[in-house]
């Protein structure tokens, strides 16, 4: 099976990608599952080295990257953004500039969506986006497989997204609305998603024919879900605004009583980590609906069929 092709150099977000090129990246993904399920390992990127900058915190992108680019041959470098002069103040376009001297690719994880931008437009090499303030489209990418490996259609299902209008629901609606997917999101009005993101995924729509209703309703949202998800309700870097979001997010959790509302046999997903007893309850959590850990494991393969797109 060929690499597959992408126009951009760069994933700075799931918008970047066609529907044709994330149907590729999840068919290469499955081949990739199945191989080192069998033991068959890669040399895809023998040689090649990831940069992994962090300015928060992470279990699963950190392993899943690191871990990703062993099994294909490479090697990753973990870069505290305390630890690298970045946190001493040299610019992102010099840190780029530089970087790209050294190494064949970089991840990111940061707060400002336009430190990520900034870094690509000053790097010569490929720089993926491990979450940002405003997006998180590796992990959108690793959920919407998660779908693509349960149904034959993805236009046939709906995702219901509850709770913060944060960054992965941002990559959740616009990942959806690129591939034709069904998504509702109920979020209370003052945490709705990012209003240019919805724009976007308008526009997305007509094409793919995706219908997408924001609503804080969250029986309006419900109907007819075949997945809900959630995630926490305060964020990396927003932990000022706890006890405010705690309050006004209260019921827009995964309860046993959220999932009655969708479709009958509905499954639950979370990116992690979870804060059980918020925005999920553990018996949820754990029950033979929940695809957590699915998503949490996907986050490997998938990075690992980018990884070989963008950096080969
Ligand atoms: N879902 C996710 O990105 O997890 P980490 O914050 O642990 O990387
Ligand atoms: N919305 C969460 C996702 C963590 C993976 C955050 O940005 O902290």
């Amino acid at each position: 099976m060929k690499i597959p092709e992408l126009k951009t150099k760069h994933l700075l977000s799931i918008a970047d990608l066609s529907k044709e090129e994330i149907i590729k990246i999840f068919n290469f993904a499955v081949k990739l599952k199945k191989d080192i399920k069998r033991g068959r390992k890669h040399k895809y990127l023998s040689g090649k080295t990831l940069g992994m900058i962090f300015e928060k915190s992470s279990t699963r992108t950190r392993v899943s990257f690191e871990t990703g680019i062993f099994q294909l041959g490479g090697h990753a470098l973990f870069l505290d953004s305390s630890d690298i002069q970045i946190g001493r103040g040299e610019t992102i376009a010099d840190t780029a500039k530089v970087l790209s001297r050294y190494v064949d690719g970089i991840m990111i994880r940061t707060f400002s969506h336009s430190n990520v931008e900034e870094l690509a437009a000053n790097a010569d090499i490929p720089v993926i986006n491990g979450l940002s303030d405003r997006t998180h489209p590796c992990q959108a990418l690793a959920d919407l497989f998660t779908i693509y490996e349960r149904v034959n259609d993805l236009t046939k299902v709906k995702l219901f997204y509850i709770g913060d209008g944060n960054n992965v629901a941002n990559s959740l609606i616009l990942g959806a609305s690129i591939l034709g997917m069904n998504i509702s999101a109920a979020c209370p009005e003052i945490y709705s998603p990012d209003k240019e993101v919805l724009d976007k995924a308008a526009q997305f729509s007509l094409y793919s024919g995706a219908k997408i209703n924001i609503t804080p309703d969250i029986d309006k949202a419900a109907q007819g879900a075949d997945f809900i998800y959630t995630d926490v309700w305060v964020s990396m870097g927003q932990e000022k605004e706890l006890k405010k979001k705690k309050k006004i997010l209260a019921k827009y959790k995964i309860s046993v009583n959220t999932v009655e509302k969708c479709a009958p046999g509905c499954l639950v997903m979370h990116c992690l980590p979870a804060h059980r007893g918020e925005e999920i309850d553990s018996e949820i959590m754990d029950s033979d609906r929940s695809l957590i850990l699915e998503q949490a494991e996907n986050r490997l393969h998938v990075q690992k069929a980018v990884m070989c797109a963008l950096m080969r």
